[in-house]
This record gives structure tokens, C-alpha cells and sequence, in this order.
């Protein structure tokens, strides 16, 4: 079930090298691209990007998310500032007159000096696969109306298309990478988020007033496209100082994922299907030793992953295994030495991550044949192995990554201190596209 490299795509890859620099070879290229590095500030909080919406008490920060494991359900999560209000939420599907209603739950938190708004969080199930809904929270005059697609059921041969974005932030870049992704006219469905998402922890106690501009600024897209969320280094918010020892608590009561319908026990790591792929999302930043919860679950459900109904199977963490960049060099080296052989065995296709703010894509390796005496520590080709893809910057306050390790070792096949947000193009069971916003395209298919 591995990926090979192949040419088989020749629509792609006449424009690829009509337009761009393509990605058809094996190894070693270190792009020449690097996307102006200056500090992007983040945008001033009266910017339009996080404009309240006008009316009393009126829903803001509204977004989706996957809200069943099979996907025919809907997290829709918003905050009304000034009282609690409704936690209902009205859909109905766009050729049908019949309005249900989904009832959930509201939530608040403190952290520091700061108060949250009234956050909600309302679960639709049973949805009709590929159908185009409407969905309205409010109440009152202040209502809002936004749509959503339903992927089409899981299936070997379901085309889809994701798009990945990492590290955002709130800066004028971060606003670029989401117009981007917005306009690329491959038309993500589904966004895989690899973690770090608002950077209010670069503020004085973590403004948390930063986390709901951040809300306020995605709204535009993950009102309307279920954004699938991993946690990162900046959700921990882990701050005793100030007597802050909750870890990742503005995090998980602002986004809820449906991660009991796979039988975790933690938000932080879950999984679910959507159309041919199969979704594992992991924490980076929470126990995953052996013995641990995350351990626990993991294990269990690699073995339940159907391949002939999702034959593509896709982890997310936020820090990367194979990091050939100078920044967070090798810090993803013990979960590597957990996770790496169980990855191999049951022939995971692509693992994304974030925290590296650039790109890299690995060559198909492996490096599990040490065992303490032997000196096996060398990455291997190996056609079990996942490809591990990098894309980590998506505009945030803190800059690119633009400093590698030279020479480029052999398991890096191409790097980029540059690009935005990616797009994984899944055509049918054998094949997909995964192309960078900077327009470098990979072209993979199964054997
Ligand atoms: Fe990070």
C-alpha cells in the first residue's frame, strides 16, 4: 500500500512545469524560494478581519468542525459576549423546508485576568452524507445564518480534497495564507489544522482577548468548511506565574471534537473518516509513553483502520518526526522512537505536522532498526514507511524558519523556508496530489 513516484498525472504535471518547480524526483533539493523573512506583525485588534458583528449579544467566532466519527455530524461551536443566550441551533438541508434543531451546551473560563464570552458548542448528527445544509444561531434580531457540505460517505474511491494550514497566527501574513487558501482554485472541503493556532500566549498573560480576534478572524472559513483541529505548543497555555496550571485550557473549551465516537478519552487526540481517508489526530505535548492514555488508545486503533473503505490513512501531530531545519531540531525524536514502528507496520500514508514554520517532505523512511548495541540509527528507504510532511508556517508572529542543517540529509527530499497552506488532493484510492501554496506539487499514487 505504499506510495511510489510516478508521472502519471500529466495535467498536473504539464502546468507544474509550464508554472513551477515540480517535485517528481527523489530527494535532496533545497529550494532556492525563500518568502520575504521580515517579522509579520500581528494585525492591530481593530482591524476588519475581527470585526464583532453588529446586534445585541450577537454570535461571533462561529465555526465547525467534524462532529461524528463516520462524518455526518457537525460540531458548530460559537460566543455570544454579554449573556448566554441560545445554545440551539436551527439547520435544515438547502432542498428541504423542514427546519430541526440541535440543542448543546454553553461554557466559560477564566484564565488570569480575563473572563471568556458564553461559548457554545452544539452537535448535529445524523446528517445526509454529500448535502449542502444551512445552519442559523441566534436569536432574536441578532441571528446569523452560515452553510456547510457534508462529505460523501467513507469509500475507497471517494475523491476529496483537504487543505492544511499551520502555526496561523494573527498577522497580516496569516490573513495572506487564509485569502489564499480561500481563493486556490483547488477548493479545500475540509481544513487540517496542525496546531498553534492564535499565538496569544506571545502576549503579557496570554491575552486571551487574542483568542477570540483569532476567532473573529477565521470565521470567514471555518464557519462554512469543518477546520479538523490538532493541538500545539501554543494551546498549552501553561503559565503557574500566573496561576495559570490548567494546560491547554482556553484550547479545549473553545474547540470541541468529537472524540469519544472513537473511544478516546482526551479532545487532545482522536480520529475520524472522512470520504477515503481515514484522520488520526495526535498531541505532541501530551503523555504518549507507553502505558499512557494516549499510548492506550493509539494502539488500538491503527488495527481498526479498514483500508479497503478508507484506504488513505493520515496522522496529524504539530511537531515533526523528521525536521531537517535548525529550529526545533530533533524535537519530535522521542515520539519518533514510540510511534515510528507502529507507523511503518500498519503502513500509515502521510503523517502532517506544524511547529517548524517552512516546509519539508521526506523521501519514504524509516529508522527503526535500532536497538541500543546494533548502531542501526540510519533512516532507511523503506516503502512501509509514511512520508512526513512539514508546513508549518502559516504567517505567523514569529517568522520563518529559514536556517537548515547542511548538508541536507538523504531522508529530506525537499525544503522550503516558504509557502502558506497546502492541499491534499485525494483522486481515488491510488492516487493523490499534495500541492504546496508556493506551487511546488507532489504527485503520489498508491502501488
Ligand atoms: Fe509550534
Amino acid at each position: 500500500m505504499g506510495l511510489k513516484w510516478v508521472s502519471a498525472d500529466f495535467v498536473y504535471l504539464l502546468v507544474g512545469l509550464i508554472l513551477i518547480a515540480v517535485e517528481i524526483c527523489n530527494g535532496g533539493i533545497t529550494s532556492s524560494f525563500v518568502r520575504n523573512d521580515d517579522l509579520s506583525l500581528d494585525m492591530p485588534v481593530d482591524s476588519d478581519v475581527f470585526r464583532v458583528p453588529p446586534g445585541y449579544n450577537a454570535p461571533q467566532q462561529v465555526h465547525i468542525t467534524q462532529g461524528a466519527y463516520e462524518g455526518n455530524g457537525v460540531i458548530v461551536s460559537w460566543i455570544t459576549p454579554d449573556e448566554p443566550g441560545s445554545n440551539t441551533v436551527l439547520y435544515w438541508a438547502e432542498d428541504s423546508e423542514l427546519k430541526n434543531s440541535a440543542d448543546g451546551i454553553v461554557v466559560t473560563y477564566k484564565y488570569f485576568n480575563y473572563t471568556s464570552g458564553y461559548i457554545h458548542h452544539s452537535s448535529i448528527k445524523n446528517l445526509e452524507f454529500d448535502t449542502k445544509y444551512y445552519y442559523e444561531v441566534g436569536i432574536g434580531n441578532t441571528t446569523r445564518q452560515f452553510w456547510f457540505i457534508t462529505p460523501p460517505k467513507a469509500g475507497p474511491d471517494v475523491p476529496y480534497t483537504f487543505g492544511l494550514i499551520g502555526d496561523l497566527g494573527q498577522t497580516f501574513d496569516s490573513n495572506g495564507t487564509l485569502t489564499h487558501y480561500e481563493l486556490n482554485p483547488a477548493k479545500g472541503q475540509t481544513l487540517l489544522f496542525v496546531g498553534d493556532l492564535s499565538y496569544a500566549d506571545d502576549y503579557p498573560f496570554h491575552d486571551n482577548n487574542r483568542w477570540d480576534t483569532w476567532g473573529r478572524f477565521i470565521e470567514r472559513n471555518a464557519a462554512y468548511q469543518p477546520w479538523i483541529w490538532t493541538a500545539g505548543n501554543h494551546e498549552i497555555d501553561f503559565d503557574p506565574e500566573i496561576g495559570e496550571s490548567e494546560p491547554f485550557k482556553p484550547y479545549t473549551h473553545r474547540f470541541f471534537v468529537p472524540y469519544r465516537e472513537s473511544e478516546s478519552t482526551s479532545p487532545l487526540w482522536y480520529s475520524i473518516k472522512r470520504a477515503s481517508a481515514y484522520i488520526i489526530v495526535m498531541s505532541s505535548y501530551s503523555a504518549y509513553g507507553k502505558y499512557t492514555p494516549q499510548y492506550k488508545w493509539f494502539i488500538k486503533e491503527l488495527p481498526k483502520v479498514n483500508r479497503t473503505e478508507t484506504p488513505w490513512l493520515v496522522v496529524l501531530m504539530h511537531s515533526p518526526l523528521y525536521n531537517s531545519y535548525v529550529h526545533h531540531y530533533m524535537e519530535g525524536e522521542t515520539m519518533r522512537v514510540m510511534y515510528e514502528p507502529w507507523f511503518v507496520e500498519y503502513k500509515v500514508d502521510i503523517i502532517f505536522a506544524g511547529h517548524v514554520h517552512a516546509y519539508e517532505r521526506s523521501e519514504r523512511v524509516s529508522n527503526v532498526a535500532y536497538n541500543v548495541v546494533n548502531g542501526l540509527c540510519t533512516p532507511i528507504r523503506d516503502h512501509s514507511a509514511p512520508v512526513y510532511i512539514t508546513i508549518g508556517d502559516g504567517g505567523n508572529l514569529e517568522g520563518l524558519a529559514t536556517e537548515m542543517t547542511e548538508p541536507q540529509p538523504s531522508y529530506s527530499a525537499y525544503r522550503e523556508a516558504s509557502f502558506g497552506h497546502g492541499i491534499f488532493d485525494i483522486k481515488n484510492k491510488d492516487a493523490c496530489l499534495f500541492q504546496l501554496a508556493s506551487q511546488s506539487r507532489w504527485i503520489c499514487c498508491r502501488s
